[in-house]
């Protein structure tokens, strides 16, 4: 090990505690000091082993310590690792016909960027080129789309509610005004209509707010084709075909958020999932398989970027993290990972509905892919959300060696989320930590 490395992992509890008093960490679900992980489970600094059920931000696809992706990283590092945006560079052109080749037909133009946030942003950019005059963005409730001030402004933590925990409120003079619409939130329907038989009042409000509710043309309508921090919420087809048709009714551009959705529902895109096929995709997270890099794709209705400062970050152009990206595509192609991402999927939500049978307080379980989340509620007639015990079946399950996510705008949603190399005993070990956390908060 370099002599770095070596004094970076021989801090001990001292050094961290001394260190700690520098350190600035933001937001976030509260864990313990990780230093090491392998496959699905991560190691702590006491030696703890867990199985990760948060993939480190929902992220880490193949895992953690993949010999495949350490040798590419390895091996490239030895060319360039960062190369100016303004210059080109081969894993760039490789990587962007990667993606256009399995992106839906008609888009194939492809952008990247740092991080999930700055690529909405991008789109955003992209969205008002295309609509000349347009301002206003439209959004969903309950969305997340990232924290920087374009994004936040879309984003359920700017709300009052969300306010209160995730202190967004200091940055309401930063933000600007995006309309937002009700979200296809099935399980608590704000009509009070079935999923099967609704005549998609939601989607209407969309159709009136385009027509009504915002100044001149909108801009674009942003969606998560699954919604992911508002509590792992599925949208039905018929949701996002009529989103589509509404778009093409008002002439506005439809950007999908996949920066959660891509690989990990079990397709490449919820776009392909759904067969609704939005103007721009967007991606971050999972795509650089732990390395930072985000990307957008856009469709022929798009007008590009130009040649002048419009979009210009200083690691737009990480030719390491692009590298990366293109071997997990390639090891994910080769190795049937979406397959299993599938398969695993289904294997534990089955699992988890025969647990539901003994809890009914797991009110509702909403699994598409390793995209998956428990709704928590006192009573599934009432459907009061149960927040704090959601918060102590993620502390128990923590103690018996099982990483869960915490989310939904109420917090009272769990997330099953582990990287998508998952095997069935792995997805047997977190049902049975999961039954045995219920149990201890449940039925104590
Ligand atoms: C759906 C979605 N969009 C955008 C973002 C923002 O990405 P980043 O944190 O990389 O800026 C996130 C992050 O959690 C997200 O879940």
């Amino acid at each position: 090990m370099d002599t770095t490395l070596q004094r970076i992992y021989a801090m001990t509890q001292a050094d961290i505690a001394a260190a700690s008093k520098h350190l600035m960490v933001g937001g976030g679900t509260p864990g313990p000091i990780l230093v090491q992980g392998k496959g699905v489970r991560v190691e702590d600094i006491e030696g703890k082993d867990y199985i990760d059920c948060t993939s480190q931000s929902w992220a880490m696809y193949l895992g953690f310590s993949n010999e495949e992706i350490i040798d590419t990283i390895h091996e490239h590092s030895k060319h360039m690792t960062h190369i100016h945006q303004g210059f080109n560079s081969l894993p760039r052109f490789y990587l962007a016909r990667l993606l256009a080749q399995l992106a839906p037909q008609g888009l194939d133009r492809v952008s990247f960027t740092v991080g999930g946030g700055p690529a909405i942003e991008a789109a955003m950019k992209i969205a008002l080129r295309s609509r000349p005059g347009s301002r206003e963005f439209v959004s969903l409730w309950d969305a997340y789309h990232g924290t920087i001030f374009s994004t936040a402004s879309a984003s359920w933590i700017a709300t009052q509610a969300s306010g209160q925990f995730t202190g967004q409120q200091n940055f309401l003079s930063a933000l600007h005004t995006v309309p937002r619409v009700p979200n296809p939130y099935c399980y608590r329907c704000y009509f009070g209509q079935e999923p099967d038989s609704c005549d998609l009042m939601c989607a209407e409000m969309l159709r009136l707010t385009l027509q009504r509710g915002v100044n001149g043309p909108a801009a674009g309508v942003l969606v998560e084709p699954i919604q992911a921090s508002a509590g792992q919420i599925i949208f039905p087809r018929r949701y996002l075909v009529r989103v589509r048709e509404i778009c093409d009714e008002f002439g506005v551009p439809l950007i999908y958020d996949e920066v959660q959705t891509y690989c990990r529902i079990g397709d490449w895109f919820a776009a392909t999932h759904y067969g609704v096929t939005p103007d721009v995709i967007v991606l971050g997270k999972g795509l650089g398989a732990g390395l930072p890099i985000a990307a957008i794709i856009i469709g022929d209705r798009m007008e590009g970027f130009g040649p002048k400062t419009e979009e210009l970050h200083t690691f737009a152009n990480n030719s390491l993290a692009q590298v990366t990206a293109a071997r997990q595509i390639e090891v994910i192609q080769r190795d049937g990972i979406l397959e299993n991402t599938r398969r695993m999927g289904e294997y534990l939500a089955d699992g988890l509905r025969r647990l539901q049978g003994e809890f009914p307080e797991m009110g509702d379980i909403r699994a598409v892919g390793l995209h998956i989340g428990i709704e928590y509620v006192e009573d599934p007639k009432t459907k009061e959300p149960a927040v704090d015990k959601c918060v102590q079946i993620r502390t128990e399950g923590m103690e018996l060696g099982a990483i869960f996510g915490l989310g939904g705008v109420r917090k009272n949603v769990l997330k099953v989320k582990p990287p998508l190399i998952l095997q069935q005993h792995e997805a047997d070990e977190i049902l049975d930590i999961l039954h045995r956390a219920m149990e201890k908060v449940l039925r104590p």
